[in-house]
């Protein structure tokens, strides 16, 4: 009896997760748990911070795409100076936050394009998964967190940004309102059971997908899973 052993490798991996860890040996070690063909890889604020662009390039090394996510708010000359370096360095995926404005995003833009052999997606953030109507009306922001969020993906597509970075309870909308083209990352993704944790707009993968994102973020439910690579596996499994 012949037993066949598939491999199944994916094009265009839908989920990214997050390395949330406070050093970069717990975020190599999950990395070397992952497959680059079946994912791909966040760094985030807490990683960048103890362990800065060596350890992005040690998970490029790994044959991962790095989404660089340091969500750059500041003026335009500093985030498209950020920018550039991360495009230079090769990152698959650079974000910056709508909020900062149309000029701030424009010069981004600007900035990624000039890398000669540009691989770097741009994205926006509008806003954060983790605030609740209450939280941003207490930043003064009247509108409702799918107003707000359809304001700034619009600022950020006439902005030239590539997509934006939304919860997966918005993207109908986003994909009605700015078509397929435009790139819809959403974190705040949680499998049925697991605990929201810090975020408020939490949607399950399968409704992700459904939903129409073009990227899932996943952190705590996977790296925090008793078995990471089951819940990757499920979750490649609704796509
Ligand atoms: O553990 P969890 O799945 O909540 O992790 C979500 C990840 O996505 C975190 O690294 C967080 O910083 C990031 N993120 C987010 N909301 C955004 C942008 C990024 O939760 N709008």
């Amino acid at each position: 009896m012949f037993l066949f052993c598939m491999v199944t490798t994916m094009n265009d991996p839908k989920v990214i997760v997050a390395l949330d860890y406070p050093t970069a040996q717990d975020a190599l070690d999950m990395a070397d748990r992952l497959d680059p063909k079946m994912c791909r890889v966040k760094v985030g604020k807490e990683l960048f911070t103890v362990a800065g662009p060596d350890v992005v390039k040690q998970l490029m090394a790994k044959g991962f795409d790095v989404f660089l996510d340091l969500k750059f708010h500041d003026i335009p000359n500093t985030v498209a100076a950020a920018v550039k370096v991360a495009a230079q360095m090769g990152v698959w995926m650079v974000n910056v936050h709508a909020s900062g404005g149309s000029r701030m995003m424009r010069a981004a833009r600007e900035a990624v394009d000039s890398v000669a052999n540009n691989v770097t997606h741009l994205i926006a953030v509008t806003v954060l998964t983790s605030m609740s109507p209450e939280d941003l009306s207490e930043t003064g922001i009247s509108k409702s967190p799918l107003e707000q969020v359809l304001y700034l993906a619009d600022l950020a597509k006439q902005a030239g940004m590539d997509g934006v970075v939304c919860s997966a309870q918005e993207t109908q909308t986003l994909r009605k309102a700015l078509g397929d083209d435009f790139l819809l990352v959403t974190p705040g993704i949680r499998m049925p059971g697991d605990s929201a944790g810090d975020q408020r707009r939490v949607v399950s993968p399968a409704d992700a997908l459904k939903n129409g994102s073009s990227y899932l973020v996943m952190g705590r439910s996977i790296t925090g899973a008793v078995d990471p690579i089951s819940v990757l596996n499920e979750v490649n499994g609704y796509q």
